[in-house]
């Protein structure tokens, strides 16, 4: 495996993959890899000849009283991990080297990005968007790997890509999950036992809203009262969001029918968690 922590060498390395007429398959992460990470990396193996793992704590799409500083990290085992999992090439960049002193640019995707996440988050979309369009630019994929867990995120990428003209396939892979239903993400880390525990509850509040769909309910204020009564019996939650949206618009939806997304954020202690399930409703 190659590890590359400049632009310039890693496009050289790039260019000649290309020229042999060999696939490329892109996985950006910020690190701290988890099963769900390496989902991306294994599903990016079967379908290119080569696959790129970046891994990059992009600043810009932390808001100002987020975790930025305390994000963890631990490269030597992401190289690991990464290895065992197929990835060819990790690229590692440098702050200095992916945002200079005078960078102005910023992409940004209208419509799609002030509602779910983007309520409480007002400018993490942009700074996703702007880091993955360079990032695109600089390993130039066939296809790029997003994971089903960052829903919302998934759906702006492929609309900016759409919208952008980019000759890139995006690759959206189902959400991994520890045994108990929890999604897995790096911040789980940040959970105390107690807080471990009563994370639980996102998973338990979608599955009981699709119990309840499944059932026949229609009404979306129905199903949210319900989830945001579970997730109230835990000390620990804060609801950041509770929605129910339509899976290509993001808008509100009151009757529950075609594609539609549950959505929450929660905060659990001091840690933001997030949650999602998309269904098809008859
Ligand atoms: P990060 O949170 O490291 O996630 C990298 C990719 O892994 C994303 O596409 C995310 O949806 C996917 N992922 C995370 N947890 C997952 C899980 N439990 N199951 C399946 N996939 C999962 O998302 C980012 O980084 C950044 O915003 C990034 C796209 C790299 C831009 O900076």
């Amino acid at each position: 495996m190659k590890v590359f922590h400049d632009i310039q060498t890693l496009r050289v390395f790039l260019d000649d993959i290309r020229r042999e007429g060999k696939n490329i398959g892109f996985v950006p992460t910020m690190g701290y890899l988890h099963e769900g990470h390496l989902s991306l990396i294994e599903a990016s193996v079967k379908e290119n000849d080569i696959t790129v793992l970046s891994i990059y704590i992009n600043p810009t799409q932390f808001g100002p009283d987020e975790d930025l500083d305390h994000y963890p990290r631990d490269i030597e085992n992401d190289k690991k991990l990464a290895v065992d999992a197929g990835a060819n090439v990790i690229f590692i960049p440098d702050h200095h080297i992916m945002y200079k002193n005078n960078h102005v640019t910023y992409v940004q995707v209208n419509g799609l990005t002030h509602q779910l996440c983007g309520q409480s988050r007002p400018t993490h979309f942009q700074g996703v968007t702007t880091i993955v369009s360079k990032l695109f630019n600089i390993v130039q994929p066939n296809r790029a790997y997003f994971g089903q867990k960052d829903a919302q995120q998934a759906i702006v990428i492929k609309r900016m890509v759409m919208d952008l003209n980019m000759p890139i396939t995006i690759v959206v892979c189902p959400i991994m999950r520890e045994a108990d239903g929890l999604a897995m993400s790096s911040r789980n880390t940040y959970l105390n036992p107690e807080e471990r525990q009563q994370a639980t509850v996102l998973y338990e509040a979608l599955q009981k809203a699709k119990a309840l769909i499944d059932s026949g309910e229609r009404s979306s204020k129905t199903v949210k009262a319900m989830m945001t009564k579970l997730i109230h019996t835990k000390p620990s939650a804060t609801i950041d969001y509770v929605s129910i949206v339509g899976a290509d618009t993001l808008e509100d939806i009151e009757i529950l029918e075609d594609n539609i997304l549950v959505a929450l954020a929660v905060k659990i202690g001091k840690t933001r968690l997030i949650d999602n399930l998309q269904m098809e409703v008859l």
